[in-house]
């Protein structure tokens, strides 16, 4: 009797204990492997997407999660793709379409997503308040295409560090529209084929009702942004992020959506972010570098490669360099006011300006026309620049310097003459500038013929950083 009943009581205490042991040993992988399942199953992944796990990152690491999308022709808001973040999300279908659907990769966090299809179709705020690393775009051997819905906000509320567009054919001038509201930090277009832009600023929407703003959009795009300045799980690689740039220059945007409050109090959202009619409106995107290479197959550079609705007090750079741009047009730069950065147009074949071609450009600080074909250049190129500092005429075709040519030029620092065939220079033509303190003329043939009757315009820059002069004497 007391021996059964020790052995009973035994038998339970064992028994108890070994279930106490599976649970010690276990519970964190079998609750990582319910997270994992539950991550892939809530999106409810089309047949041709595969999850794809990460070497040497816990499976319970739901921000590692890595998406491979093969031969899909169209993305919807049936799989709700933003209930995890991205580490990768990469649609392959090189020989055939794909179309992102309106609002299909709303609030998405990614770390890259990528794009290697055909002929890719993005729709109306297809990537609504999302928040990405790298965005690329690309094709392989051929032109892919790339179509945006007309009048699409198609990255309305969105924040991406890098838009990367590689080997696409735009096929025809899109609609600036397509930024509205977003935040990029650097464009880039680089072997492709762009027409620019359409640029209408204030557009009459056709589809009003059917996009009425949803508060808790802009409210979790706060928290994510929350979590990123202060926990930065979600930060990019890069360290030039976007929201490091809006901290530098917090001053000038303080009334956009991205201003970050360490409170996430909604009645601190400006009033624009809950304009009821929001599609009506073609709100600013901020770009901090906008560069275009080998893409441009147009001769004549017109205001139409420069978007009406940047805001671009807000943008550093802006290159345009190894296109065809032969001639640029007067006015080309309408919209570029407020623009203070440096302007990059480099490797060109430039030949013609147009006396009024930098009219606009009242703040800029940089202009470099380095090899390009520019034979004549006046005092009117450049009577607004008179904030310019740096100046790069280098390996262009001009012979002549006036008394008069960069008289207007106040605030000129640095310029760059070098490796052109000058023949002929005014005693006078850098009397006035009294800031400038280097001029690089390595490569000019006056430098050998110059007749030192009048040549004491050189010992009037003995100040100066001369560059090669020593050397010809
Ligand atoms: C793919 O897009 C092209 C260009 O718009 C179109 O002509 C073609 O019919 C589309 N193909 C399919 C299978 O949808
Ligand atoms: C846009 O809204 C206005 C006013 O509510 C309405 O009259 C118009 O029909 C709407 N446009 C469309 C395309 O529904
Ligand atoms: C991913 O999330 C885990 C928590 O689940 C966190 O500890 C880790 O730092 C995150 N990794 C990155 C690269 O953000
Ligand atoms: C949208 O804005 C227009 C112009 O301000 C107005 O006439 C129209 O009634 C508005 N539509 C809606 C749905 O609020
Ligand atoms: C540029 O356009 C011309 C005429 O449209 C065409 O012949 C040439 O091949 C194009 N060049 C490039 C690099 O696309
Ligand atoms: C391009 O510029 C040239 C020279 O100024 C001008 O004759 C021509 O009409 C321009 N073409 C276009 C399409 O603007
Ligand atoms: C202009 O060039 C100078 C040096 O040449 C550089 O220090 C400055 O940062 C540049 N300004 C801009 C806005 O890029
Ligand atoms: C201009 O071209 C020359 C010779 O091809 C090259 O050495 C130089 O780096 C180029 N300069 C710029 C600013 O691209
Ligand atoms: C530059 O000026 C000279 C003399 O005025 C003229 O012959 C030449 O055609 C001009 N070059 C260009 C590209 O306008
Ligand atoms: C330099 O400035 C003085 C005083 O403003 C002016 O008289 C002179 O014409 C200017 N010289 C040149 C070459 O612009
Ligand atoms: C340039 O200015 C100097 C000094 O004022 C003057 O001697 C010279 O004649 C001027 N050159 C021309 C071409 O006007």
């Amino acid at each position: 009797m007391f021996i059964r009943s020790y052995q009973s009581k035994y038998q339970f205490v064992l028994f108890s204990y070994s279930i106490v042991l599976v649970i010690l040993l276990f519970p964190s992988s079998i609750i990582s492997l319910i997270n994992f399942k539950t991550a892939c199953e809530l999106l409810k992944l089309p047949r041709d997407c595969h999850c794809q796990r990460t070497r040497g990152v816990p499976i319970s690491s739901l921000n590692e999660t890595r998406l491979r999308c093969r031969q899909l022709n169209k993305i919807t808001t049936d799989y709700h793709w933003a209930i995890v973040p991205y580490d990768r999300l990469a649609f392959e279908t090189p020989n055939d379409n794909l179309t992102i659907d309106r609002y299909a990769f709303a609030d998405i966090r990614a770390r890259t997503v990528r794009f290697n299809v055909q002929n890719l179709f993005l729709k109306d705020h297809a990537f609504d308040n999302a928040y990405i690393g790298q965005l690329a775009i690309a094709h392989l051997d051929t032109y892919g295409t790339l179509n945006f819905e007309l009048n699409g906000e198609v990255f309305y509320g969105t924040t991406i560090t890098n838009i990367f567009i590689k080997s696409i054919d735009f096929q025809r001038p899109i609609s600036e529209i397509i930024f509205s509201n977003a935040k990029i930090y650097t464009f880039n277009i680089i072997s492709s084929k762009f027409y620019g832009f359409t640029n209408k600023k204030y557009i009459t929407n056709q589809h009003n009702e059917t996009n009425l703003p949803n508060k808790n959009q802009h409210d979790n795009f706060l928290e994510y942004d929350f979590m990123l300045t202060t926990r930065s799980s979600y930060q990019t690689s890069s360290q030039s992020s976007p929201l490091k740039i809006r901290q530098r220059k917090k001053k000038t945007i303080s009334h956009s959506i991205f201003e970050s409050s360490s409170d996430e109090n909604s009645a601190q959202l400006p009033d624009q972010t809950v304009t009821v009619n929001i599609t009506l409106i073609n709100l600013p995107a901020y770009i901090t570098i906008y560069t275009i290479l080998s893409s441009i197959n147009t001769t004549n550079l017109t205001e139409n490669y420069f978007p009406n609705n940047f805001e671009y007090s807000q943008t550093d750079e802006i290159e345009l360099s190894y296109n065809y741009i032969n001639t640029i047009n007067a006015y080309a730069f309408r919209y570029l006011q407020t623009f203070e950065g440096r302007l990059i147009l480099t490797n060109n074949h430039i030949q013609y300006l147009s006396p009024y071609a930098f009219a606009n450009l009242y703040l800029l600080n940089n202009l470099s026309l380095a090899n390009n074909s520019i034979q004549n250049i006046s005092s009117i190129h450049f009577q607004n620049l008179q904030q310019l500092y740096d100046l790069d005429l280098s390996y262009n075709q001009i012979e002549k310097l006036t008394n008069q040519t960069f008289r207007y030029l106040y605030n000129l620092h640095i310029l760059h003459l070098n490796n052109n065939p000058l023949k002929y220079i005014d005693s006078d033509v850098f009397t006035n500038l009294t800031y400038l303190k280097e001029i690089n003329l390595q490569g000019a043939q006056l430098i050998q013929n110059i007749d030192p009757q009048y040549s004491h315009w050189i010992w009037n820059l003995a100040n100066l950083h001369v560059n090669y002069l020593l050397n010809t004497k």
